[in-house]
């Protein structure tokens, strides 16, 4: 089954949104559709409060512009209440456990949880010990509500995702596993193409496989020339993600994959620009291309809104 003919069922069964790993076909395209919904309403000025009085703690451990923005702002569309918990100033940052801080967040009706972490397992921690919605805002393994908004992209670009190939140019870290994951789902070809020794986790390119949708091809390589061929949206993320030291032999050898000028003419003539941000212009992508004609990034930018809203809403409503 295609996307486009998908009829919504106002479900998912997921309780969290840790990975995309735990995801099928159909709850993605669930959690799209009602991001296409959600953002209609949003267009058209029309009441969408799903989530009045609720409460949404985000913890943040790393830096955030996005994500912290387009939750915070995305509570508040659906009517409830963000609240802002930087590591630095809540007792995780100096030592508390994670399943002691989710217990009091319970007691005191917190509704749902957001985290932006390093480790997968302190996210499987906090779903564990709680009963609360939690939602991945990045961890160094997945990135799951950023590709939810790239996806969204894609479908807003073409009407659909079968037939369609994203490539990835960089490391095996969040974006890519995620990436792979979300793009195998919903039935399109991904390419990853990160140099020799920085392939994506063996596990998340079997899951990814297993569950592709509709024959869409999950391909890993170092070979730029066959992944840039015949892409539709091409995609690229910093050298170095947060967390991550300086490292010259890295970057020399993530160099030649520069998305530049030369590099979006040999991808399909109706390709898009894509790049989760921030970017480092001279680095993994150019100046030119950020600012070209084929870039979508502020759009897709803007899909974090209406994709985590979607999130938010499918988790939080009933609970
Ligand atoms: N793409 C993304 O997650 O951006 P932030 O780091 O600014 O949240
Ligand atoms: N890979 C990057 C993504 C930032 C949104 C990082 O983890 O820093």
């Amino acid at each position: 089954m295609k996307f486009e003919d998908y009829k919504p069922t106002g479900k998912i069964s997921n309780k969290h949104m840790l990975t995309l790993m735990d995801y099928s076909t159909e709850e993605i395209f669930e959690l799209l559709a009602c991001a296409v919904e959600l953002k209609r309403k949003q267009y058209a000025r029309e009441k969408h409060d799903y989530l009045a009085g609720k409460t949404l703690a985000m913890i943040f451990e790393k830096s955030s512009t996005r994500t912290r923005i387009s939750f915070e702002q995305g509570i508040r569309q659906l009517g409830g209440y963000p609240m802002f918990l930087s590591s630095r100033d809540i007792q995780l940052g100096r030592g508390e456990p994670i399943r002691d801080t989710v217990r009091v967040m319970e007691r005191m009706n917190i509704d749902g949880i957001m985290i932006r972490t390093y480790k997968q397992t302190d996210l499987e921690e906090l779903a564990r010990y709680g009963h609360i919605p939690v939602i991945n805002g990045l961890t160094d393994d997945f990135h799951p509500c950023q590709v939810l908004a790239d996806l969204l992209t894609v479908y807003e670009e073409f009407g659909t995702f079968e037939g369609k190939k994203l490539v990835f140019f960089g490391e095996g870290f969040n974006m890519a596993n995620s990436l792979m994951l979300g793009c195998a789902k919903v039935g399109m070809d991904v390419c990853i193409c990160a140099p020799e020794g920085f392939a994506p986790r063996a596990d998340v390119v079997e899951e990814a496989r297993k569950s592709a949708h509709n024959g869409a091809k999950v391909v890993v390589t170092s070979d730029i020339e066959e992944a840039i061929a015949g892409a539709n949206a091409v995609y690229t993320d910093v050298f170095f993600s947060m967390g991550q030291d300086k490292d010259p032999a890295k970057e020399a050898a993530l160099m030649p994959m520069q998305v530049n000028a030369a590099m979006m003419k040999k991808a399909a003539t109706d390709a898009i620009f894509l790049h989760c941000l921030p970017a480092h212009r001279g680095e993994e992508v150019t100046d030119e291309v950020m600012e070209g004609a084929q870039s979508r990034i502020f759009p897709e930018a803007e899909n974090r809104l209406h994709a985590q809203k979607a999130v938010m809403y499918m988790l939080m409503k009933d609970n």
